[in-house]
Formats: structure tokens, sequence, C-alpha cells
């Protein structure tokens, strides 16, 4: 549904196009490493918040870009950057690691992105994150509450910049550790809207991949898991329900049976991929070891294990992708051809690990329980292999929502193949669809990709999956 122009609009779009120029935005034709023009329309740019510079990569629909949906993506961590988004998950770009020999990596077209149907605004969130940067040295703190109020007035910001969007269906979509923030960024979104704020925001609805919604349905998810999975025998189980009364994390020694267990736990997993239980703990060792990209690339995975340099293309851990990022995303001529600003970034890394973030938000429980009663669409997937967020917490705080089934658990198909497992809630208008993702680590996108995004695809046109 489209409303029709409005002369209200007028003033705002003569601030969009002194905004466009504010932000530095750049249309990004050619990307080094990529043969020829980019088959999508790419812009890259910042929008200023407060002190803080926020670096954006918006691909636009490849479909019907005037009246596809839109959606604001940004990743977990928290410090990751959005480029995992755009790269590794939900963009039209994938590495290319066949015959991979070093210098600068070479990228490909990917077809079964989520821009497929959707334009979609990959933004690094927060402040610290991916290229985004701060103008004062106070800025550089940042916590639940600030990321989801700085990516808020982000989202405003950019849509005024750009009104032809301000119409269409808005998404909010994110993954892991952001489903907190993401969580209050969809609150501050209604929350606008009902204070009349303006330009109104179209919100739709909402994606969480594999999210951090509570800490203690999180971190008692673990035990849980491991067990539900087989990684821990029934008798350790009930030997920690048992003693620990329910409760798997932050045990102190005062707790000396409980404890102990949680020890036993603790060695059993040690050594488990945690983002997928199925694949090897490795820690990848580059053939031109020394210089610091190369350490901060291995510095990925804090993993005890290090291989031998893998013989290419019989390639097999996940994270050679990732150290890929790192020589792509630190080189001049990427840099300058995504216009970023030159002096901002020292170091690119893909997440940032000493992001001075402190997390003062524990649980976004009740914001579901309230955002539940309003009239919203809402995706949320989890690996079913995931150790880092496993889907049996995932599948737990939405029970807690107490949602109506209208179409209980049953399989989803990829190809006349299982690709997952879904169920559907509904409650006076709000629809929540959870699908597992079978197979498929943490984030799913990046085992499952196709799967991932025929998932997307089916949601965002309100077909079943
Ligand atoms: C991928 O890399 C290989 C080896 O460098 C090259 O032969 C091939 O053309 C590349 N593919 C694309 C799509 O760029
Ligand atoms: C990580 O974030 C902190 C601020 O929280 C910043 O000082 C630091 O430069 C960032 N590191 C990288 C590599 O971007
Ligand atoms: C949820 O709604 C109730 C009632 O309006 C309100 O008191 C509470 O603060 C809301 N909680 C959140 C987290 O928004
Ligand atoms: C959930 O629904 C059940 C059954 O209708 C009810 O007994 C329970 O109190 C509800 N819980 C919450 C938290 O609303």
């Amino acid at each position: 549904m489209k409303s029709p122009p409005s002369l209200l609009l007028l003033p705002l779009l003569l601030l969009a196009i002194a905004a466009n120029e504010a932000l530095g935005a750049k249309i990004v034709k050619y990307l080094p490493g990529f043969k020829g023009e980019l088959p999508f329309t790419l812009e890259t740019g910042y929008v200023s918040v407060e002190e803080s510079e926020l670096f954006y990569y918006f691909v636009e629909s490849e479909g019907n870009p005037k009246e596809d949906p839109i959606m604001l993506w940004y990743s977990g961590g928290p410090g990751c950057s959005a480029f995992n988004g755009l790269i590794f998950e939900n963009g039209p770009l994938e590495f290319n690691i066949t015959a991979y020999e070093g210098g600068l990596p070479s990228l490909k077209y990917y077809p079964y992105s989520w821009t497929k149907t959707t334009s979609i605004l990959f933004v690094d969130a927060p402040v610290g994150t991916g290229f985004s940067y701060s103008k004062t040295q106070a800025n550089w703190y940042t916590s639940d509450s600030a990321t989801a109020w700085q990516t808020y007035q982000f989202l405003r910001n950019w849509l005024i910049a750009h009104p032809q969007y301000l119409n269409l269906q808005l998404f909010v979509g994110v993954d892991s550790y952001s489903g907190i923030s993401g969580s209050i960024v969809v609150k501050h979104i209604v929350d606008g809207n009902e204070a009349g704020v303006v330009p109104r925001l179209n919100l739709k609805g909402y994606i969480l991949g594999c999210p951090r919604i509570d800490e203690g349905i999180n971190e008692n998810s673990f035990m849980i898991f491991s067990h539900r999975i087989g990684l821990v025998s029934d008798e350790i189980y009930e030997a920690a329900k048992e003693s620990c009364h329910g409760k798997y994390y932050d045990v102190t020694t005062s707790e000396s049976e409980c404890y102990k267990v949680i020890e036993v736990y603790d060695k059993l997993i040690k050594d488990i991929n945690k983002n997928d239980i199925l694949e090897p703990k490795c820690t990848w060792a580059s053939p031109q070891q020394g210089d610091e990209l190369n350490r901060r690339a291995l510095e990925e995975t804090s993993g005890d294990f290090i291989l031998s340099p893998p013989k290419i293309p019989e390639f097999w851990c996940h994270n050679f992708n990732y150290a890929m990022s790192y020589w792509w995303a630190n080189d001049k001529s990427v840099q300058e051809a995504l216009g970023v600003r030159q002096g901002t970034i020292e170091d690119w890394v893909r997440c940032n690990k000493s992001l001075q973030y402190t997390m003062d938000v524990s649980s976004v429980l009740d914001y579901h329980r309230n955002l539940s009663k309003l009239g919203l669409q809402v995706l949320v997937y989890n690996g079913d292999h995931d150790l880092t967020i496993p889907c049996t917490g995932t599948q737990q705080w939405i029970k807690e929502l107490n949602l109506t089934i209208v179409n209980d658990w049953r399989q989803w198909l990829v190809d006349g193949q299982i690709a997952g497992y879904t169920i559907k809630y509904s409650e006076n208008g709000y629809r929540l669809t959870y699908a597992s993702i079978k197979g498929a680590g943490h984030s799913p996108q990046e085992y499952k990709r196709r799967e991932c995004y025929e998932m997307f695809d089916r949601f965002i046109h309100y077909y079943p999956l």
C-alpha cells in the first residue's frame, strides 16, 4: 500500500537534498576484486549522529526498488561490522575462495541475496564498529541503550535524506547480540510514531536472527541444548539440574555442588566450535604469518588448535573466509572505492573485540511482550547446531510471549528437502514465525545461505514458509 506523494513532503525533500550532500553519499560502481561493474546499486556513506559518524552500505533492491520493502540491518558482537551481513550472510557479494593465491581477495556476485526483492541498509553500529568512528574521545563509549538510540537516529536521518524510501514497508533486522539493542530500536520507532514524530516511519515488522534476548534464558540454554544434542550425558544433566536449581551460569564456588558439575560441563564443551558444533575448531595459519594483519586474522578464533595451512582449495575452515575480509577491507584501493574517510580507521577489524561497551540491558523480553500487542510481522530464526545462541533458548522465550499457535510445528522445504522446522503464532494482528535452519550454526546464513534466502523471501512476501 502506498500513499500518494504529499505536498507536506516538499520541505522534507529540500531538507533531503541538503542532507544527502552532508552524508557524503557515494554510488559505488566498481569494487577492487570484482570483475566489471557491480550488477546492483550500492551506495555507501556516513550519517552523523551526535559525535558519531556511522558508516553504511546501502544495497538497493534488485527487484522493484520503488515498491519493495527496505530493511535496516546490523550485526551482533557487539562490534561486528555490517560487512558480515553484506558479504557472508544476506548480501549480493561473496569472496571467491577458489584457487586463492594471496593478494587482494576477489569478489563475486552471489545470486541468492536478500536484496533480490528488498533494499537493505547495512550499518556499522555502534560507533567503533567497522568503519564507523567518533569525532570525540568521550563518544566512543557505548552501551545497549546507547546503540539502540544511535541506530534509531541513524535510520531516521538516512531516511530523511532518502525520502523516496519513506513510504516503503520498513523492517528492522538484527543478528546475535544485537537482538538486545535491535529490539529497542523497534520500540523507539513505535514510540516515535505514537508521539507523532515526523516523518513517520512505516514500520511493518522485524527480524531476529539467532538473537540474544534474555540473559537467563540464553545463558541457561547452553546446558539444556548441550544435553539435548548429545554432548552431555543424562547423568551429568540430571546432576546439574538437581544441584544448580535451573541456573547454570555465573555459578560461584559457594554453590559447591553446582560448581563441580559446571566444571565438568565446561571441560566437555571447551573444544567444541560453539558457532557450529559440527565444524572443527580451527585457527587458520596463514602463509604470510607474522605481520599485524595476519595476526589479527588469526585472533579470529580463540581456538587452541593451530592447524597447518590448508591446502587450498581443499580448504575447510570456516574462518578462512573471515581472514579474507581483513585483507580486502584494509586495502587502500578498497577503502577509496567505498569512500572511507582517510585517517579515520587505522585498522579495520571484522569484529571489534576492544569496543568500549557496557551491557546495560540484560533482557528485552518485556519489549517483545509489549510489541506483541501491535500489528507487526516478525521472523525469528536459529540454526539448530548453534551453541553460541542455542535454538532451545530462542524457542523458550518465544513461548513466554504466550502467543496463540496458528500453524503448529512442521517442516519447511527448499528444493523438496527439509530446510528446517517452523511454527507460526498470532495474537491480535501480531504474527510471529519461528524457523529453525537444519544443520546450521551461528549465524545460519553463513552456513545455509541459500535456505536462509528462501526463508527470508517467503517471509517478506507474506508467504508461509
Ligand atoms: C575466482 O578466482 C579464480 C582464481 O583466481 C579465477 O580463475 C576465477 O575467474 C574467479 N572467479 C570470479 C567469478 O571472479
Ligand atoms: C574498537 O572500538 C574502540 C571504541 O569502543 C575504538 O577505540 C577502537 O579504535 C576500535 N578498534 C578498531 C580496530 O576499530
Ligand atoms: C511495557 O508496557 C507497560 C505498560 O504500558 C509499561 O509500563 C512498560 O514500561 C513497558 N515495558 C517496556 C520494556 O517497554
Ligand atoms: C499465559 O497463558 C496462560 C494460559 O492462558 C495463563 O495461564 C498465563 O498466566 C499466561 N502467562 C502470562 C505471563 O501472561
